[in-house]
């Protein structure tokens, strides 16, 4: 018997990385993960893997920013299982570079897809864990939710609010039985990297005078890399938040998520500030040359 044994769980952003890994692990739990994506072909197959295991799931083609798309996946699963018992709001992406460059419709689809359609999504599915008195709803946030760095601050804004938003709920939602819970993960090897590149790509292009910091800041970003955990650490992680009776309002991993928090809560600020920009390549010798170079241009 798994843990999650015919609970009904919608997985958002399954089709790759975090999302997909939950997906499994919370099928293998015994639970009826409602997955979904965009790209149907890849939830599709991941379905078909799962059921060949023995386990159950279904695949929907979902663009979470889309209104209709987030009304029929909660009324056809409603309509297929008759309840939903958590809901993990996974989907998200990167918008990455220099506040001064980014276009604001940009910063808008960023918060569209990472922050406004999860609430909305939420919204659609709270009334129903009202009925049912009870459920849980996983907020996938980041450390990036409580750390905020220089060229990727627009991502790390949703994230906060997000936080914010989740806490919020956590009070409100108390008193009707349903469980809010987030997860913050560290660098974790996704496709998150690789989209967030494809996304910040035009902004990057126009970087101009930011553009060496940017360099120094995807090294510091790759150095950053060889930490990253596996998608089944944060699955791991999730499934323990929809098992344990008395789940914890914040979850981080891995380790040097939670090494990073702490050192956020603990160092001065101005200290931590160091840390953080020299991590992005913004040294201050480089600081430094550059502010010669410009008095001297
Ligand atoms: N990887 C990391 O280091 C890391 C660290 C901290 C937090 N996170 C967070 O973890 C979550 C999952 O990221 P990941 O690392 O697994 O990245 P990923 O491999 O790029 O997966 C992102 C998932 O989100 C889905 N998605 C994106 N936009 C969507 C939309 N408009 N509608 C529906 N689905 C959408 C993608 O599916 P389709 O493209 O098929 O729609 C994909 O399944 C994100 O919220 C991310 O911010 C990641």
């Amino acid at each position: 018997m798994g843990r999650l044994d015919g609970q009904v769980v919608i997985v958002t952003g399954a089709s790759a990385g975090i999302g997909e890994a939950t997906a499994r692990r919370l099928a293998r739990e015994g639970a009826r993960v409602v997955m979904a994506a965009r790209r149907l072909d890849r939830v599709a197959s991941i379905k078909n893997e799962i059921e060949a295991e023995g386990h159950s799931a279904i695949a929907f083609s979902c663009d979470i920013t889309s209104p209709e798309d987030r009304k029929r996946l909660v009324r056809e699963t409603l309509a297929a299982e008759g309840r939903i018992d958590a809901l993990v709001n996974n989907a998200g992406y990167g918008q990455r570079g220099p506040i001064e460059m980014i276009p604001v419709e940009a910063i808008r689809r960023n918060f569209e897809t990472n922050l406004f359609s999860l609430i909305a999504l939420s919204q659609l599915v709270i009334p129903i864990m009202r009925k049912q008195r009870s459920g849980r709803i996983i907020n996938v946030s980041s450390v990036a939710g409580r750390i905020a760095r220089p060229l990727s601050s627009v991502y790390d804004a949703t994230k906060h609010a997000l936080e914010a938003i989740s806490d919020g709920l956590r009070g409100e939602l108390a008193p009707f039985g349903i469980q809010v819970v987030v997860i913050e993960p560290g660098f974790i090897a996704t496709e998150f990297l690789q989209v967030a590149d494809e996304v910040s790509r035009p902004v990057i292009e126009q970087a101009g005078p930011y553009a060496q910091f940017y360099e120094g800041f995807k090294k510091g970003y790759s150095r950053m890399r060889r930490l990253a955990g596996r998608p089944d650490d944060i699955a791991e992680l999730i499934a323990r938040a929809l098992t344990v009776e008395r789940p914890r309002p914040r979850y981080a991993a891995p380790r040097h998520a939670r090494l990073f928090l702490a050192l956020k809560r603990f160092l001065p600020e101005r200290l931590f500030d160091y840390f953080l920009n020299r991590q992005a390549g913004i040294t201050p010798d480089k600081v430094e040359t550059n502010r010669k170079s410009l008095d001297a241009g």
